[in-house]
């Protein structure tokens, strides 16, 4: 009979012991019972079709189907490592945030970086701004700076965010990336002028995150105990020095090894070189804010250090990489909402926004409490009445106080924790962020602290991330290079040579500023 001839076949199956050898522990479904055989499903004899019984089988390949979450929209493809942030120097004078409470005291960190543009699987030695997000486990909750490696921005009102983003990823017919499209709309995006400087100088192509700078970018404000405002800009200056790539070095390595900033990072904290960065901070009093030649609050602007001297607060450290890439990083999830008492918001239009989009994206990407999730869970005690939905994964207790205000003890507000108020003025109105507006001062500063290669190197990345690009749209773009300096837009021209025929009428100021 049948049932004897597939006993009698000689057993090749993978040798499965009914208890791990040496201490390996016995391998169980998720609910707990132990698996018999994890390398053969049930059959109906031997060369026979599956039978659906076989949980096994169906619980893997289920939750394989269900192994990604949406990638991030923006700074898809990252890296993150775990460290302490240490107190140096006291800057309490101008914050009540526990966190700069006293010299010597580290509080726990996860740094991400990322590239933008770029889909999961992409290259890390792309030429792209790179993010640097930072999430403090501080004693009075999470406060997340969600900055970048560049001080600036390329828009200033968030209502530009979808579009410029549009103009990074990928065409919608072609499936390509499209250098035409980047140009034509920074062209018509004046305001895009320093964040290109920087993107397309050496700066634009780090060779790794230790070796860049990070930035908080946007202006947020310091509160303390007297109630007094201070607007604060944060810098983290890599103290690995910074190292950049070429075009050309960055294609070879590229060819070698897609993931070397993730490699470098992951390598240099394994052997115990533990990268650092001096956090500083520049300040600014309340009230000069108004006095300012430039809006303080504006994202495409620095504070110069002539006005706004850095000062030394502390040092940052990483030194443990992450023991599983998914849970940690992949489903890190920071936001610009999170702050803690002693730090706070400020007018700037493109924070405002990200105050919304972030933890709206993590609803979505990551699910409904991804703030329970280890890697986002504050480290200090958290008491909240918000209540059901995917993944409540513990279990509250006291449960007669499940709304507010109730008389069974349940947790209430601490008017300790209240900033002070800002004071605003002006009609509602839309006001058109490019009026009167200097473009030009500041990214005409930066070029000028170039030495002559660097600009060579600055004119040819330029002119190569132009290729293909329409006549008009590079006479637009070379318009606005000419009112930061005439030498950067003839020594883009120079480095075009044949590329670019000069279009028959030159770029009014009014298509130069649309
Ligand atoms: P400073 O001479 O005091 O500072 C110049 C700054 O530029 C330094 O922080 C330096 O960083 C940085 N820098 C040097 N090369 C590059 C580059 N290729 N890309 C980006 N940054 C670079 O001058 P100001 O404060 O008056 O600023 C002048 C210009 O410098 C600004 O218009 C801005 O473009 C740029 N800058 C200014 C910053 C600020 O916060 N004031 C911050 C970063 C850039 P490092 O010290 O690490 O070498
Ligand atoms: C990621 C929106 C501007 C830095 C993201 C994400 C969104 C977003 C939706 C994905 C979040 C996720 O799924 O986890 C926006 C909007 C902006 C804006 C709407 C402007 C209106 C900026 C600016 C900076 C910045 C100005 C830096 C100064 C970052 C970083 C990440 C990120 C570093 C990756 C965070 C991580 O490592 O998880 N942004 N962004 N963004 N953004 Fe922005």
């Amino acid at each position: 009979p049948r049932g004897l001839e597939i006993a009698a076949m000689p057993d090749t199956s993978y040798p499965f012991p009914s208890s791990g050898p040496s201490g390996s522990p016995v391998l169980t479904t998720t609910a707990g019972a132990p698996v018999a055989d994890n390398q053969n499903s049930v059959t109906a004899g031997a060369r026979g079709p599956i039978l659906l019984q076989d949980y096994q089988l169906i619980e893997k390949l289920a939750h394989q189907n269900r192994e990604r979450i949406p990638e991030r929209v923006v700074h898809a493809k990252g890296s993150g490592a775990f460290g302490t942030f240490t107190v140096t120097a006291d800057i309490s004078r101008y914050t009540r945030a526990g966190i700069f409470s006293r010299i010597g005291k580290s509080t726990d960190v996860l740094l991400r970086f990322s590239t933008v543009a770029g889909e999961r699987g992409a290259a890390d030695a792309e030429r792209d701004v790179r993010g640097f997000a930072l999430k403090f486990y501080t004693d009075e909750g999470n406060w997340d700076l969600v900055g970048n490696n560049t001080p600036v921005f390329f828009i200033r009102d968030p209502m530009k965010f979808p579009d410029f983003i549009r103009t990074q990823k990928r065409h919608p017919r072609t499936n390509l990336r499209s250098p035409t499209a980047m140009w034509d709309f920074w062209s018509l995006s004046p305001e895009s002028l320093h964040q290109v400087a920087i993107l397309f100088s050496d700066r634009g192509l780090p060779q790794g995150y230790r070796f860049m700078n990070g930035y908080g970018s946007h202006t947020y404000s310091f509160w303390n105990d007297a109630g007094e405002r201070f607007w604060v800009k944060f810098h983290f200056k890599s103290l690995q020095g910074i190292r950049t790539w070429t075009n050309e070095e960055a294609n070879e390595v590229i060819a070698q090894d897609r993931e070397s900033a993730q490699r470098d990072l992951y390598e240099a904290i394994e052997k115990g070189d533990f990268p650092r960065w001096r956090v500083c901070v520049q300040i600014m009093p309340e009230a000069e804010a108004n006095s300012t030649p430039y809006n303080p609050f504006d994202l495409t602007k620095v504070w110069p250090h002539a006005d706004y001297p850095l000062i030394d607060v502390g040092v940052l450290e990483l030194n443990r990489n992450p023991a599983h890439y998914f849970a940690e990083i992949e489903q890190a999830s920071f936001s610009p909402s999170n702050i803690v008492p002693g730090i706070g918001f400020s007018p700037d239009k493109v924070l405002q926004g990200r105050l919304f989009a972030y933890a709206d994206a993590h609803r979505y990407r990551v699910g409904t409490h991804y703030e329970a999730l280890p890697v986002n869970a504050p480290k200090c005690p958290v008491h909240h009445y918000h209540a059901d939905g995917a993944m409540r994964f513990d279990a509250p207790q006291g449960t007669d106080a499940y709304y507010e205000p109730n008389s069974f003890h349940g947790p209430v507000q601490d008017r300790t924790a209240q900033e002070p108020p800002l004071r605003i003025s002006g009609d509602a109105d839309r006001y058109n962020h490019r009026d009167g507006n200097d473009d030009y001062t500041q990214p005409a500063a930066l070029f000028r602290m170039f030495t002559a290669e660097q600009k060579e190197r600055f004119y040819r990345n330029i002119a190569g991330a132009m290729q293909g690009v329409p006549g008009f749209i590079i006479a637009r773009q070379l318009e606005h290079f000419r009112r930061a300096d005439p030498e950067w837009a003839d020594g883009v021209k120079r480095a075009l040579g044949d590329a670019y025929q000069e279009p028959e009428s030159a770029p009014t100021n009014a298509e130069a500023r649309t």
